[in-house]
């Protein structure tokens, strides 16, 4: 099996709710969508098609490729058809590999158990097929393969991955609560930015969002910050291929682009740490820091532009009822200053969220790794009508 030259099933995976922005993105890189599910997406390509995707995709988890489909009842099925399967065509011999799963079979209550009979018959094969066998482990930094098994149908795929995409590698410091990478990317694919005009972050914590929609708009991908993925370590890699996909993505940067963004934090530490966080991501030049309340944020006049605030949600108790208070300060603060622009909160708490005091136009439903989340959009145009309390 010649991995590089075949064309097969590939599955994108997502965080819940992520997959109508992930879909956006893979039909704008010019791909035809076969499926899309609550959390990836479904396509056809080659390994080639799948370095591109690992490059370019903001919304991503993993990128998979399938290498073989069959029938297997229990996890002496899967061993069997396995030992016959050419290992030794997709992983080296010398080198190293994981098993990942997601397995939901009745004969199997601990999914580690199907990881390890996967790893046993390769082992075993590559034993018997050159009298040795590559090393294996936990380890998501080399080649990766991974199981699907429902019922009795089990699907086997190389991980172009290993380590998740949803983080793009330039936070190095996380900061207070901060937004998954692509989720915070997929928000704002929902927003109705047009990447011109002025983006308005106040609260910004860690930077997330001002340094997702910055790398949104000047086109830099997630590629441009990553060096390391599991399909460098499948058989049949050529390093020019992923280097001519580097050369791609680099060719789109838009160098001088004409939006303004602004990010504003009361806590000097979370300003620290969203510039270090720029830096690494190299848009540093492109954002307007600063420390302040979300109150003082300067808002640029007769804009068309987006102000999106992420405030705590308030888990602890005692924490809401001072958080109600800035949630009624934030639609206050919208109201009056903020007129022309769009304004969006991103929050899992509903309740909260009703202090805002504004009708929104839109509920988009999101989901983060807890809890049930929405991103609210108002439309701040002159004369907004408060909604009573
Ligand atoms: C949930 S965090 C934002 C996380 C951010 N989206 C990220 O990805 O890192 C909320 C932020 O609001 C800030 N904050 C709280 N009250 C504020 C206020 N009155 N004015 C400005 N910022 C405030 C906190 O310092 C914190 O950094």
């Amino acid at each position: 099996m010649q991995l590089f030259n075949i064309s097969s099933r590939i599955i994108v995976t997502c965080s819940k709710r992520l997959s109508p922005y992930l879909q956006q993105e893979i039909i704008a890189l010019g791909f035809s969508i076969e499926r899309t599910f609550q959390t990836g997406v479904e396509l056809k390509g080659t390994m080639e098609d799948c370095i591109r995707l690992n490059l370019e995709l903001r919304c991503a988890s993993q990128v998979l490729f399938s290498i073989k489909e069959f029938k297997a009842d229990n996890a002496e099925d899967i061993y069997v058809t396995l030992l016959q399967f050419p290992w030794e065509d997709i992983i080296q011999k010398d080198g190293y590999f994981s098993i990942t799963s997601n397995v939901d079979n009745p004969s199997i209550n601990n999914s580690l158990y199907a990881n390890v009979k996967v790893k046993d018959a390769i082992v075993d094969r590559f034993r018997k097929q050159t009298g040795s066998r590559p090393d294996s482990g936990p380890e998501l930094d080399k080649a990766v393969i991974h199981l699907y098994w429902k019922e009795d149908y089990a699907e086997l795929f190389v991980d172009t991955s290993g380590h998740t995409l949803s983080k793009h590698g330039y936070r190095k410091i996380p900061g207070k609560a901060p937004m998954l990478e692509s989720l915070a990317a997929a928000t704002l694919l929902a927003t109705k930015w047009d990447r011109k005009s002025s983006f308005i972050n106040p609260m910004c914590g860690s930077g997330t969002l001002a340094i997702e929609a910055a790398l949104l708009a000047t086109n830099r991908k997630p590629g441009l910050y990553r060096s390391n993925y599991s399909f460098m370590h499948v058989t049949g890699y050529q390093e020019s291929i992923y280097e001519d996909a580097i050369k791609r993505i680099e060719q789109q940067v838009i160098d001088n682009p004409s939006f303004k963004i602004i990010a504003t934090d009361i806590s000097e530490d979370a300003i620290h740490i969203s510039k270090v966080n720029a830096g690494i991501a190299g848009v540093e030049e492109l954002i307007n820091f600063e420390v302040c309340d979300f109150q003082q944020t300067l808002i640029p006049g007769n804009e068309n532009g987006i102000i999106y605030f992420n405030p705590e949600y308030g888990d602890r108790l005692g924490e809401e009822e001072a958080l109600q208070i800035t949630y009624s300060l934030i639609g206050d603060f919208m109201k009056k200053s903020c007129k022309g622009y769009t304004g969006y909160i991103f929050t899992g708490n509903l309740e909260l969220a009703k202090k805002i005091g504004l009708k929104p136009s839109r509920r988009i439903e999101f989901y983060t790794s807890k809890i049930d989340c929405r991103l609210l959009e108002y439309e701040l145009y002159s004369g907004t009508k408060r909604v009573e309390k």
